[in-house]
């Protein structure tokens, strides 16, 4: 600093900071050196953590069963192919019109229980903001709260000012497809106990709030409430309002407690009620056993042995290169400058 500055500022004392190992940079620091052998062994570390990883979870997710059953097309009957698109939409407004569909499965592999049962809807945007806002979870909750609607429009109050329970486009939309499963002509029971996660039928879903008022406009959205069975035993109910995150999703329908054998043929009587083609969704139904990793998705099992393999694959090609063309560690003539020297010293 020059002389001028310090007689500028005249209260200023001197500037030197007091000596700490801080400031003057002293502390004790970590250079590893990344030597052929270090780098060698990390891979193959690890190689031998994810590989094993990848294969455990691989395995698990391969032993899983899962079918997929696609039936929105089907189960309609097209007279005339030209406009399919009015056409399936005026038969599934149509309350006259028979929407029994029957669909036979063929079980690939022994399935042994828990059977989840699942409806898989596409292209539904169950996380629309104006959607996922349209409820009130008071209501849902507290008995005393029936009529705390604002949140609900446009499903909020009936025609005369009721206030609808429950509330919200979520609930008016309730999915109501209903599936009947048999194998052999003798019927295959689907428990529909506990399909919904235990928190929400005690804390989030009243066992002192009614249905009232629901689906009572001109407009059907979806399925009824039984009116005589509070909220929290309406698992259907309750699963629906866990809205998905993404437009794809599943929802569970139930769970069969019976083996299923190979080749075994199912029969699954659907009603084909709820309206997926104003939107273009699809309709699927799943089938699936579960193992600890969840259903049949492969997808972390193939990452952990990518990355594992990925590993192992290095550590052997650097292995190769330090055995055969192994060169001297921190030999300066490698420096681009020397090298560059070197190369004019040649010409
Ligand atoms: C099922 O829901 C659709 C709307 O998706 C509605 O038009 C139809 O009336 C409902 N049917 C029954 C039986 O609840």
């Amino acid at each position: 600093m020059s002389s001028e500055d310090d007689s500028s500022q005249p209260t200023s004392k001197s500037k030197k900071p007091k000596y700490s190992r801080f400031t003057q940079q002293e502390l004790p620091s970590c250079k590893p050196i990344l030597t052929p052998g270090l780098v060698i062994g990390i891979l193959i570390c690890f190689a031998i953590v994810f590989v094993p990883i990848g294969l455990i979870t691989f395995t698990a997710t391969e032993n899983v069963v899962e079918i997929v059953d696609r039936y929105d097309e089907d189960c309609i009957p097209l007279k005339s192919p030209d406009n399919p698109e009015n056409e399936r939409v005026g038969y599934i407004r149509d309350a006259g019109t028979n929407k029994t569909c029957i669909r036979t499965l063929i079980i690939p592999k022994k399935m042994k229980p828990p059977i989840y049962v699942y409806y898989q809807l596409d292209n539904f945007y169950q996380n629309h903001r104006r959607y996922v806002k349209s409820r009130s979870d008071h209501q849902l909750r507290y008995p005393s709260h029936a009529s705390e609607t604002k949140t609900c429009e446009p499903e909020a109050t009936t025609n005369d000012n009721q206030p609808i329970v429950p509330c919200g486009l979520i609930a008016w939309s309730l999915f109501n497809d209903t599936y009947r499963f048999s194998r052999n002509n003798t019927s295959l029971e689907i428990n529909k106990k506990d399909i919904a996660w235990h928190s929400e039928r005690t804390r989030k879903f009243s066992s002192q709030v009614y249905p009232k008022n629901f689906q009572s406009g001109n407009l059907i959205g979806g399925a009824k409430l039984d009116e005589t069975k509070p909220l929290s035993e309406q698992e259907d109910f309750i699963v629906w309002m866990r809205t998905a995150a993404l437009p794809t999703f599943r929802k569970l329908y139930g769970r069969i407690e019976t083996d299923l054998e190979a080749y075994d043929q199912i029969t699954v009587i659907i009603q084909n009620n709820y309206n997926t083609y104003s939107f273009s969704g699809k309709k699927k139904l799943v089938i699936s056993t579960a193992s600890w990793i969840g259903g049949k998705n492969d997808y972390l099992g193939k990452m952990y042995m990518a990355v594992g393999g990925t590993s192992l694959l290095l550590a052997i090609i650097f292995t190769f290169l330090y055995l055969f063309k192994p060169r001297p560690l921190g030999d300066p003539t490698y420096l681009s400058w020397n090298r560059n020297r070197a190369a004019v010293r040649e010409s």
